[in-house]
């Protein structure tokens, strides 16, 4: 009776983990997506979690954090470098965005990548009970569901997806392509944020390896004892949205949004980006719009301020420290070209703030711009839906995002046409308070009907559905 029913397996812990003065550890909130989308669910279920800590060489016991069993598992400085840096944030993720940046491919950071993924199996299946749950979680861990179940045939697997899945022609570049597809496919369940996606991996799957696929389900060791059924579907995640909704209603947040307001100068126009700073969220392309929208005369450059929150990320990978470099340059010119003594027409923030801040920030905002080139969901845009109680403001949203699928009463834009991004900023700043309430209205039913619990419960329940056959034969 050993183990937890349910175990979270990604690559963050939903904790930052370091050692303080005395050589005691403490920890605080990671950031990520996915942390904030699954710590809600995770606190009631007395699962396990497991997970890096964040900090490298540092070897941790398991321990409890609000009811919760957190089970570090240790990343050398090498496998930061190969595996987490390398593999998954200069080959994966660049591969699983449409290839805005050059992917590198390096047999070493593929050897580790191997690695790392098996000690991450190891771990779990040292905590999950019998005939247990496990969900692991993302592009990092995509060969964790194969070695598991080698590890643990009894168990129960799911896997989601949170980043886009490409489609076959870019996927096929991939030199170990087909070990990640066969390493997916330990699953029982795949599950993807966008129908695309699903049916991307479905051609993939038939395409790479000699497996049958009906629909959305593949079979696996067909005629075999082994045989089983994979399923792949879309389940688009969300957030905890009445949290926010509820912060965002809090005096103290409503002050400071107004605060926000005044500090600023009380701009006509207040429009806002809100972003890791990431080559797929076309921060560029956004900035260089509302320049052009500054210098046409379209917009006032006295009456206007674009706040840009850009937290830092993956700060050793080079691509990243590239893009920071033209996201500064940019910024410098139009402030330089456009802005007064006292006013700048962009504030560029490259930090992370709490959640207080941040829904004071949506309710600031007359336009939310959420202009990615390609992202698996958007929880931003998300998030300002969430907190506009007020039933005020408007939302810009890039058509590459699977947020796109679902927000119906966004104006939707292609973040590389510059021209018709600049025409949809402008229709949002101007946009009839009778439809910008209409379409804000429509929004919030979509967020609130559909927060992270019940994608987590969609998830799960569908997991729970398929048959699982023991085959230990103890
Ligand atoms: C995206 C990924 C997550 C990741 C997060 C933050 O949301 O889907 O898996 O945790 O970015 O990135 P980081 O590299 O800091 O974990």
């Amino acid at each position: 009776a050993d183990g937890h029913d349910l175990v979270v397996v990604a690559n963050r812990l939903p904790v930052d983990v370091s050692l303080d003065e005395s050589g005691e550890p403490t920890w605080s909130r990671s950031p990520g997506g996915l942390v904030t989308a699954l710590a809600p669910v995770m606190a009631n279920a007395e699962g396990a979690w497991v997970g890096w800590g964040g900090s490298p060489g540092l070897e941790l016991d398991p321990f409890v954090d609000e009811g919760m069993r957190l089970v570090p598992v240790m990343l050398t400085e090498q496998d930061m470098e190969r595996y987490y840096e390398g593999f998954a944030n200069d080959t994966l993720w660049p591969l699983y965005h449409d290839v805005i940046a050059p992917p590198q491919f390096h047999r070493q950071w593929w050897d580790a990548y191997r690695k790392v993924n098996r000690r991450f199996a190891e771990a779990a299946a040292g905590q999950a009970a019998r005939g247990g749950t496990v969900w692991v979680h993302d592009y990092q861990l995509q060969l964790v569901p194969a070695f598991l179940r080698e590890l643990r045939p009894d168990l129960r697997i799911g896997y989601f997806h949170h980043i886009p899945f490409p489609p076959l022609e870019i996927f096929a570049q991939l030199p170990w392509r087909k070990q990640v597809v066969e390493g997916l496919l330990g699953a029982d369940l795949i599950g993807f944020q966008r129908a695309g996606d699903a049916a991307n991996f479905v051609r993939v799957v038939r395409r790479l390896t000699d497996l049958t696929a009906r629909g959305q389900v593949v079979t696996v060791g067909e005629g075999t004892p082994q045989q089983r059924h994979v399923r792949a579907a879309a389940f688009p995640i969300s957030i905890d949205s009445h949290a926010f909704d509820q912060l965002a209603r809090t005096p103290e947040v409503q002050t400071r949004a107004k605060e926000i307001r005044t500090e600023l100068g009380d701009p006509e126009v207040l429009l806002l980006g809100v972003d890791r700073l990431d080559y797929t969220k076309g921060i560029r392309h956004r900035i260089k719009a509302y320049g052009e929208l500054l210098e046409d005369g379209r917009l006032s450059p006295t009456e206007t301020t674009l706040v840009q929150v850009a937290s830092p990320s993956r700060e050793n990978v080079g691509a990243y420290q590239q893009l920071r470099d033209d996201v500064e340059l940019l910024v410098g010119r139009i402030n330089g070209d456009y802005g007064q003594v006292g006013h700048a027409p962009v504030q560029y923030l490259h930090q992370s703030f709490p959640m207080e801040e941040m829904a004071a920030l949506y309710l600031a905002a007359d336009v939310m711009l959420v202009t990615a080139l390609r992202d698996g969901m958007n929880l931003v845009a998300k998030e300002y839906v969430a907190a506009r109680s007020d039933d005020r403001g408007a939302l810009v949203l890039s058509e590459f995002t699977g947020a796109a699928d679902e927000l119906v009463g966004s104006v939707l834009v292609n973040p590389h046409d510059i021209d018709g991004m600049k025409d949809a900023i402008t229709y949002a700043v101007h946009m009839d308070p009778r439809e910008s309430r209409k379409r804000m209205r429509r929004l919030r039913r979509r967020v609130l009907g559909h927060d992270v619990a019940a994608w987590s419960h969609e998830f799960l329940s569908a997991l729970t559905s398929v048959p699982v056959r023991d085959t230990t034969g103890d």
